[in-house]
């Protein structure tokens, strides 16, 4: 915590073993994302990036809530009335990190969600590369129940995680699902005990930081491009990304994978990591 103590007021960073865990920290508003958090964020994200200590990055939120989805006060009501471009540029912050940034982080990310996730939050929910829920959080895409269509990135995160036909009815509806719930969907990975989530979580951090990180990088940025590219496009890019990493990667990790399974035969790459 001590070196970025008091640096953000909506938002605690601690650094640990390898994971940044950050914490949207206003459970006192159920960790709504105002201007201000926004603002921190993209601060945040771009800060955690160049910290050699953090490889890998945990979103949670503090209290009961993962986050409450956009401040119906300080990002709506407050903002009304306000010039376009003050209203554009708070869009702007707001997609910032929790798309721009996020989706596309050069280091792996997992949303911890121990609590309330509604509306806007599952933008940023998506955007994480894999998420872990409690069985007892609650989901919802509330915006119909206050009187707005889900704006942002929120139906394209869905369309992208959920079924047609159960994305159309929790946008028309309103209806809240459980942790559980999200993971039989496959908007989380899985769902776990609360009183487990934090172990389960560095569980999954601990296996993901094992793995070579620039191999790791292209692999995401390829996968999470792919679906708007043609099969075409698709085969050009996805080969370039293998060049890209093979070019980037110090620790040629292929060329330590393929000796180690072809030439000492010490693993088994379908059943192991290679040694790093
Ligand atoms: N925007 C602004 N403030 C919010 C908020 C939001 N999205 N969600 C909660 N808060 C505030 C409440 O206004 C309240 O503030 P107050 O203490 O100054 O009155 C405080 O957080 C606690 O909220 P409360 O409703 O009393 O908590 P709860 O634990 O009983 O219920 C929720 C939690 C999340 C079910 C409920 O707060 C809620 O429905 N929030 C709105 C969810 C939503 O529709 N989000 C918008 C998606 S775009």
């Amino acid at each position: 915590m001590a070196r970025y103590q008091d640096r953000w007021t909506c938002v605690t960073v601690e650094v640990a073993d390898g994971i940044a865990w950050v914490t949207l920290n206003r459970p006192d508003k159920r960790n709504a994302m105002s201007p201000t958090l926004n603002r921190e964020m993209i601060d945040v994200l771009e800060t955690i990036e160049l910290d050699d200590d953090a490889q890998l990055l945990v979103l949670t939120g503090a209290g009961e809530a993962w986050s409450a989805g956009m401040d119906l006060k300080e990002y709506f009501r407050e903002t009304d009335g306000k010039s376009d471009i003050v209203q554009e540029r708070m869009r702007r912050d707001c997609s910032q990190w929790q798309w721009r940034l996020l989706r596309m982080y050069s280091k792996p990310t997992i949303a911890m969600v121990n609590g309330w996730c509604f509306g806007g939050a599952f933008s940023p929910l998506v955007a994480c590369d894999l998420a872990i829920a409690a069985d007892e959080a609650v989901f919802g895409l509330s915006e119909i129940n206050w009187g707005i269509p889900p704006g942002n990135l929120v139906s394209k995160a869905v369309a992208d995680t959920m079924g047609h036909r159960q994305a159309l009815h929790y946008i028309m509806t309103g209806d809240t699902f459980t942790g559980a719930e999200a993971a039989a969907m496959g908007l989380v990975n899985r769902s776990v005990p609360r009183a487990e989530l934090r172990q389960a979580t560095v569980e999954l951090a601990r296996k993901l930081l094992e793995k070579n990180p620039v191999v790791l990088r292209h692999a995401k940025h390829g996968f999470k491009r792919c679906r708007e590219l043609t099969w075409e496009q698709n085969e050009d890019y996805l080969y370039a990304k293998t060049d890209q990493s093979n070019h980037r990667d110090r620790e040629r990790g292929r060329e330590q994978g393929l000796k180690q399974f072809l030439d000492d035969k010490t693993i088994k790459p379908g059943l192991q990591s290679y040694r790093r």
